[in-house]
């Protein structure tokens, strides 16, 4: 899936200052292409992703997510595209914490219309997770919280993976696990893109 972000640029409230914080960032990712993006804390990041995303409304410029510019298109075609296409691994996850963790995996899958019980129990087990499956997040460390986050995430198949940090929290054994599936993922979509 394409994205397309041109002269992007966005400002935050500081205290009684405005601050831009994105200047006319442009950028393309063509279909099978891994970015990573890199900046110190607080450099805008997250923020990025979540513009994306379409969780955050753009000033000014233009993002193009498959062909759909996100700043016109309504909340629900937004709400459709992230339910269909596009993944994200938060930062701080955003687990559901009434769901078990199978549950959670499950989730994303069967909102994008792609829900696979074999591939969900084997992306599980890949990423170390078969023996927490009945648990509920409020009981794992960081580390499990975030494999799970990223099993939610892949198991949808989204056309566009949105990773913040995926391997903050995790050891490097996992990292590099974690790393190979995001870059399996990035080539293994791309049939059937919108
Ligand atoms: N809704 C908001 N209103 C005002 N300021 C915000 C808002 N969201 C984030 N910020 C500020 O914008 C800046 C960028 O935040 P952001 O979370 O995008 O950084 P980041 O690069 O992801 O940092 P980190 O590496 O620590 O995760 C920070 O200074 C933050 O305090
Ligand atoms: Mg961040």
């Amino acid at each position: 899936m394409s994205l397309k972000i041109e002269s992007l640029n966005h400002q935050i409230v500081d205290g009684d200052n405005q601050r831009h914080l994105l200047e006319n960032l442009s950028l393309s990712v063509s279909p099978g292409e891994c970015v990573a993006l890199m900046g110190e804390s607080g450099s805008g990041k997250t923020t990025l992703l979540n513009l994306i995303a379409g969780l955050e409304p753009i000033q000014k410029g233009c993002i193009e997510v498959a062909g759909l510019s996100l700043s016109q298109s309504t909340d629900k075609q937004l709400s459709a595209l992230r339910k269909k296409h596009i993944g994200i691994i938060f930062q701080s996850f955003n687990l559901l914490n009434s769901l078990s963790v199978q549950d959670n995996i499950e989730f994303s899958a069967k909102l994008s219309g792609r829900y696979d019980h074999e591939h969900g129990l084997a992306l599980a087990d890949e990423l170390g997770l078969t023996s927490l499956l009945n648990k509920y997040p409020a009981t794992l460390s960081g580390g499990e919280m975030q494999r799970v986050a990223i099993a939610r995430a892949l198991n949808a198949r989204p056309y566009l993976l949105l990773a913040d940090e995926p391997t903050g929290n995790l050891d490097e054994n996992n990292s590099n696990h974690v790393v190979d599936q995001l870059v399996k993922l990035a080539k293994s979509n791309l049939d059937g893109y919108p």
